[in-house]
């Protein structure tokens, strides 16, 4: 697979929560003027919908919640909720609400808004199922005790209350839904470059990136 294969290239980086993929994402997108998208929030704004509707989480309700999704429904900061985290890995499951986002990650990563000479998107299958032709594919990690404790610090630093076998319990739960669902599971891409980001500061996992980057562009 060479460059010049693409019209637009592509960087997509998937991974478990809090394992640092955002961090990066955001700061590969600004170093190289790419788009960024956080697929993430397209499942938070389904379960949030769900939430909002006040009706029982159903399939049903969750494919017409992704299927009624603009992209305004992604500006609203209580996505970041966890309450609303654990709705959106349980929409998450759900086949039909897969594919009905497919298309608005397929149309973002051809034609990154905002005339950005690339996309990078983060997410859970981007290198396996959204993107799987990317340019680059990155499959960022962590123990789950070091994700659990930069999600706790995260919170305080929010001002929430959050305790401490709570926010672990929270993370073990989601992990082990977005690994053992049937459709589109958490996997790293064959092809994926792997870093593990425990024990690395941000400034150490971006230039591990921008190493494997490089590596890309000079074989294309
Ligand atoms: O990255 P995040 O924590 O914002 O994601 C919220 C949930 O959405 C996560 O538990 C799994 C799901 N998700 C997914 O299944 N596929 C993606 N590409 C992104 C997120």
């Amino acid at each position: 697979m060479t460059l010049d294969r693409f019209a637009s290239p592509t960087i997509a980086i998937d991974g478990p929560a809090a394992a640092g993929k955002g961090t990066l994402a955001r700061r590969l997108a600004a170093h190289l003027r790419f788009a960024y998208l956080d697929t993430g929030l397209l499942y938070r704004a389904v379960g949030k919908k769900v939430l909002a509707a006040g009706v029982d989480l159903s399939d049903e309700a969750a494919i017409q919640a992704a299927s009624s999704l603009v992209v305004a429904d992604l500006d609203d900061p209580a996505l970041r909720l966890d309450a609303v985290a654990q709705v959106a890995s349980r929409v998450a499951a759900v086949p039909a609400v897969r594919t009905a986002l497919l298309h608005f990650q397929h149309a973002f990563a051809a034609a990154p808004p905002g005339n950005a000479g690339g996309a990078v998107l983060d997410g859970r299958d981007i290198g396996t199922v959204v993107c799987p032709d990317a340019t680059l594919k990155l499959f960022i990690t962590a123990s789950l005790p070091e994700r659990a404790a930069r999600r706790l610090k995260e919170l305080r630093e929010r001002g929430s209350e959050a305790i401490d076998s709570r926010v672990l319990r929270d993370m073990q739960e989601r992990d082990a839904r977005d690994l053992s669902r049937s459709v589109a599971p958490l996997v790293p891409a064959a092809d994926a470059v792997v870093i593990d980001t425990s024990g690395l500061d941000p400034d150490a996992v971006f230039a591990a990136a921008m190493r494997a980057w490089q590596a890309r562009v000079s074989e294309g």
